[in-house]
C-alpha cells in the first residue's frame, strides 16, 4: 500500500505584509525574531528602520544560526544588506557640506563596516563647521588632503551637479571609489566623461538612486520581471511637488542651467523617472515640453513628456515643483494581467491583478519629499551605501553603476532637447 503523501510544509511569513521575496535587498542576513526587535516582525516600516539597530549590534553569528533554524522549519527569513556581517571597516569621506552631506552621514551611520573619515568643503572653515555640526571625526583642508588619507577608500560626492565631473575625475585619478548623489552630472556627455574616468582608473562608480532600495519598489520590480502584470502597455509617473521661492532664492546653484543643468525634472522628478525606466523601460522615444510657471527661476518648474518604451508600451511623465501644496509622487503601471500603483510618497503599493483580490501594501507612514526637501528617511540611502561598500569589498559591480545611473539623466535630457525643438520626438540612445 502506498504511504499517504505528506502535505508540504507551509512557508510561514515573519511579517504578514512585508516584502514577498526572501532576499529582497541583497546580502542575506536573518532578522532575529526574538523579543529584542518585536516590532520588526510585525511592521514593514519598522523592518527597514530596524536595519540600523540590527547592524549596530554585533549579533551576526547568532542571527545566522537563528536564520538557519527558521528556514529549516519553513519560516521565511527577511534579509537586509544594511545588516551585513561586520567586515573590516571601509573609510568613506564626504565632499560637500550641505543637505545631502547630512543625509549621507545619517545613513552611513546605519551601515555596518562604514567608517566616516571626514568631510571636504569649499573651504577649510566650511568643512570644520560641518564636521562639528554632524559630529564627524575630521575636516579636511581640501580634496587633496582627503585623497592623501590612506584610510579613505570611498568618496561620496554630495555637491551641486556642475562640480561632479571635475571632482570625480580627481578622485578617480587618486584611485578611490566614488558614489555620486543624483544626478550623475548635468548632461549625458558629462556623465560619460565620469564613467570613462572611473573605468580608466579601475575604480568603482555608483550613482545614488535610493528609491530603488525601498522594499516595496523592489517587490514591484520582481513582479514586473516575473511577468505578473502580463505585457505592460502603459507606464506613467507623476511628481507634483511644491518648492517655495526661498528654496530657490537661498541656493547658489539650484534651477540654474550652468550649475544644475535643469530644474524640476533633473532635481526632483529624476528619482521617479529612474524608477519608471527601471521598472518598465528602457525608454526609447520622448516628446516633451517644459515651462517655468510659478517661480522666478531660469529653468523649468514644470516638465511633461510622452514616452515610448522598448517593449512597445507608452507612458507619460509629469514633474513639477509648482504644484502647491505638494502631492505624493506616484508611478502607475498597467499590463494585460493587471495594474500596480506605486505611491512612492506614501510608501504604499496598490496591486490590482486580474483574478485576485485587490491588495494594498504599506510600509508605514512616510512624510515624503512633496513639500519638504529635507524629509528623507535614511534607510533607503543606507541600503544603497551598503550595496556599494559590498561591491568595493567583493569586486562585483554596484547595483546602480554609472551606466545604470546615466539612464534617468538621458530621459531628462531627451525631454529638454525635445522641448527646445517645440516638442519634436527625440530618440534614445541620445546622440551627442
Ligand atoms: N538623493 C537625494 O535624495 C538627494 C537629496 C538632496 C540632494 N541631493 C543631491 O545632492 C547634491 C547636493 O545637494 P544639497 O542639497 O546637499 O546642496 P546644498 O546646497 O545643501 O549643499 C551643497 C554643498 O556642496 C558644497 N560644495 C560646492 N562645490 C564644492 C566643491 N567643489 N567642493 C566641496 N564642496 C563643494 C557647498 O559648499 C555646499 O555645502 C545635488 O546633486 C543634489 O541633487 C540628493
Amino acid at each position: 500500500m502506498r504511504a499517504p503523501r505528506r502535505k508540504p510544509a507551509r512557508r510561514k511569513r515573519l511579517c504578514g505584509r512585508g516584502p514577498p521575496s526572501a532576499a529582497s535587498i541583497g546580502t542575506p542576513i536573518a532578522w532575529p525574531w526574538d523579543r529584542r526587535l518585536p516590532i520588526a516582525l510585525r511592521h514593514p516600516a519598522a523592518w527597514e528602520q530596524s536595519a540600523g539597530l540590527v547592524a549596530r549590534r554585533t549579533e551576526w553569528p547568532a542571527m545566522a544560526k537563528l536564520a538557519q533554524r527558521a528556514e529549516a522549519g519553513g519560516t521565511q527569513v527577511m534579509v537586509s544588506s544594511t545588516a551585513a556581517p561586520a567586515a573590516a571597516p571601509l573609510g568613506v569621506a564626504l565632499v560637500g557640506t550641505g543637505l545631502a552631506a547630512a543625509m549621507h552621514t545619517a545613513a552611513l551611520r546605519l551601515v555596518p563596516g562604514a567608517e566616516i573619515r571626514g568631510v571636504v568643503g569649499t573651504s577649510a572653515g566650511k568643512a570644520e563647521a560641518c564636521a562639528q555640526r554632524l559630529s564627524l571625526p575630521r575636516a579636511y583642508r581640501d580634496l587633496d588632503e582627503c585623497l592623501a588619507d590612506p584610510q579613505v577608500r570611498v568618496v561620496h560626492i554630495c555637491t551641486p551637479p556642475h562640480t561632479h565631473p571635475d571632482l570625480a575625475q580627481r578622485i578617480a585619478a587618486a584611485g578611490r571609489n566614488i558614489l555620486i548623489d543624483k544626478p550623475l552630472a548635468r548632461t549625458v556627455a558629462e556623465a560619460d566623461r565620469i564613467i570613462a574616468a572611473c573605468a580608466r582608473s579601475g575604480v568603482m562608480l555608483c550613482g545614488l538612486f535610493q528609491h530603488r532600495n525601498i522594499p516595496l519598489c523592489r517587490s514591484v520590480k520582481t513582479a514586473v520581471d516575473q511577468g505578473r502584470l502580463g505585457r505592460i502597455y502603459l507606464a506613467d509617473c507623476f511628481v507634483k511637488w511644491w518648492r517655495t521661492d526661498e528654496y530657490y532664492r537661498d541656493s547658489s546653484w539650484r534651477a540654474r542651467r550652468a550649475t544644475e543643468g535643469g530644474g524640476a525634472l533633473i532635481n526632483q522628478a529624476i528619482h521617479s523617472i529612474d524608477l519608471l525606466q527601471w521598472l518598465a523601460g528602457p525608454v526609447v522615444e520622448v516628446a516633451g515640453y517644459t515651462t517655468t510657471a510659478a517661480h522666478a527661476i531660469e529653468t523649468e518648474d514644470v516638465g511633461v513628456a510622452v514616452l515610448r518604451l522598448a517593449g512597445g508600451a507608452v507612458g507619460v511623465l509629469e514633474g513639477t515643483t509648482a504644484a502647491y501644496p505638494g502631492f505624493p509622487e506616484r508611478i502607475e503601471i498597467h499590463g494585460t494581467a493587471g495594474s500596480v500603483v506605486v505611491d512612492e510618497g506614501r510608501r504604499r503599493v496598490e496591486w490590482y491583478l486580474r483574478g485576485q483580490e485587490p491588495r494594498i501594501e504599506q510600509e508605514g507612514v512616510q512624510q515624503g519629499n512633496a513639500a519638504d526637501p529635507a524629509a528623507v528617511s535614511p534607510e533607503a540611502h543606507a541600503a544603497a551605501f551598503a550595496d556599494f561598500l559590498d561591491s568595493v569589498r567583493t569586486g562585483r559591480p554596484p547595483t546602480v553603476d554609472g551606466h545604470a545611473a546615466r539612464k534617468a539623466l538621458e530621459v531628462v535630457e531627451a525631454v529638454y532637447r525635445s522641448s527646445a525643438q517645440g516638442g519634436r520626438p527625440v530618440y534614445l540612445p541620445l546622440s551627442p
